[in-house]
């Protein structure tokens, strides 16, 4: 196995975790009124933006296809992601500051659900 095959093999079981973390924060708070906590979220967006960036850098090492629209898909709803929950975030800190219920952001948990499920959808379904 290459050096590029296993920097390949490590950055997409980052993915995967950064995929978990998304998703997982979403399954986890589906029934959540309030206290939700957007941290995993926010951390997973990252983690994808990241380590989709190093995925296609070392796939384009080894001579591997990089389908970009599908990649330029992908990012968009990881960018997605990050700007939801950076909005959730501060509306959040507001509300806590106010001393008033964070229920109102429960669509918002749904949205980067929603948007989670389509990123894995357009990694698996795209070929
Ligand atoms: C919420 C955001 C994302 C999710 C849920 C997600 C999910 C996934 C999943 C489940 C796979 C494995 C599927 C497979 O290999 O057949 C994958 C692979 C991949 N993703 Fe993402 N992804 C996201 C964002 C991104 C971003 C932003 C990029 C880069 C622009 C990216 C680039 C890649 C690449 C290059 C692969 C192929 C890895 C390989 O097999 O060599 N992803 N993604």
């Amino acid at each position: 196995m290459s050096f590029l095959e296993i920097m390949r093999i490590v950055l997409l079981v980052v993915h995967i975790v950064g995929t978990s973390a998304i998703v997982g924060a979403f399954v986890l708070q589906m029934p959540w009124r309030k206290g939700f906590d957007f941290s995993p979220m926010l951390v997973g967006s990252i983690v994808q933006i990241v380590s989709g960036c190093g995925l296609i850098a070392v796939r384009r090492f080894d001579d591997l296809p990089v389908p970009e629209l599908k990649m330029i898909v992908k990012m968009g709803l990881a960018i997605l992601i990050l700007a939801i929950v950076i909005v959730a975030l501060v509306r959040q800190r507001r509300l806590v500051n106010e001393e008033r219920s964070d229920a109102p952001l429960r669509p918002l948990i749904y949205a980067v659900g929603a948007a989670g499920i389509a990123a894995v959808v357009v990694a698996l379904a795209w070929r």
